[in-house]
């Protein structure tokens, strides 16, 4: 099947979740050809749930030890997508898009859709996941930024949410997206940590020693007393990463096309619930709805 989905592309219903061409083409090609390295840890979410803190959380916590001296962290000259490659865009066009040194590789791909040999092999997992209220409200700011830089006249808000709730976006139904990454966690704890944004931003020290264990990179009791924990926070906390030069004003490669995204629509606004200041409480109690009637029997609540 296909549909017209956002920026007036045709979306695909492949092995249970929509694409357009591009995630598509790359995503069949990954499913295919790629091998992870036995160590990777890939770093996996839906479009707009938290990929980028993510992404400069696992990598600050994982390249922490060569910045001892004065080595300075890649985070604060390069943006974060530029620190971890996506598997389904970066290493679809080019498996050698990736510093080998660093295990770290992040995905949209649903759980289900993953390539064989990330799912039989020793890697890890880390999922994150959002309000589906606040992830709609981000994909629709992000996807009209890019329709703008096209010349193309964003989707109305309307239209879009429509779209987001028959489940079509790149890599939708979002509530299948979750669940599956759920379900598996459940059943594969030791390879799967299931995090949500909302838990993250409100504990966040909590959680970054939690991904730190996990991954296989604890902290010390002397790098805790000596403050590396806070000072993974400070640097990849929105506000750090939103006022560096490289992220305020440097350009993206937008995938699919060739037209340059600017870093700064990776950070918007970092909150939670800014659905509000866009969508009808009716247009949010009808996601509300739909999530919970989806989610229902998983044994998962997501924040609100
Ligand atoms: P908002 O649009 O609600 O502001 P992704 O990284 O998956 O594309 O998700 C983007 C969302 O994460 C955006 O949400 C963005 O502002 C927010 N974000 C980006 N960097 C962040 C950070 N360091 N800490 C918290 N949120 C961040």
């Amino acid at each position: 099947p296909k549909v017209k989905g956002w920026r007036g592309y045709d979306y695909y219903l492949y092995q249970g979740f929509w694409y357009d061409t591009f995630f598509l083409e790359g995503l069949v090609s990954v499913q295919e050809h790629f091998h992870p390295q036995s160590t990777d840890i890939f770093v996996a979410s839906s479009p707009k749930t938290g990929t980028t803190w993510l992404k400069a959380l696992t990598f600050a916590i994982l390249t922490r030890s060569r910045l001892s001296g004065s080595t300075t962290s890649s985070l604060l000259t390069k943006m974060p997508h530029d620190c971890v490659p996506f598997l389904e865009s970066d290493l679809a066009q080019d498996p050698s898009n990736r510093d080998l040194a660093i295990p770290l590789v992040s995905t949209h791909v649903p759980y289900s859709c993953l390539p064989q040999s990330i799912i039989s092999s020793s890697c890890k997992i880390i999922y994150i996941c959002r309000d589906a209220k606040d992830a709609f409200v981000s994909l629709w700011y992000f996807l009209s930024a890019h329709q703008r830089s096209e010349n193309v006249e964003p989707l109305p808000l309307e239209e879009a949410f429509e779209l987001f709730c028959n489940g079509i976006a790149n890599f939708g139904p979002y509530w299948d997206h979750v669940l599956g990454y759920w379900r598996a966690s459940l059943e594969f704890p030791e390879k799967i940590l299931f995090l949500t944004y909302e838990e993250m931003k409100k504990d966040t020290a909590a959680h970054v020693k939690k991904l730190a264990e996990f991954m296989g990179y604890s902290f010390t009791l002397e790098e805790e007393e000596g403050g590396e924990v806070q000072k993974i926070i400070s640097m990849c906390s929105f506000e750090e990463l939103s006022s560096l030069e490289v992220n305020k004003n440097a350009v993206h490669r937008a995938p699919g096309t060739s037209i340059p995204i600017q870093n700064s629509v990776f950070f918007r606004k970092g909150e939670i619930g800014d659905w509000a200041n866009h969508l009808t409480p009716e247009m949010g109690a009808r996601l509300d709805d739909i999530m919970e009637k989806k989610l229902k029997g998983s044994g998962l609540k997501l924040p609100r």
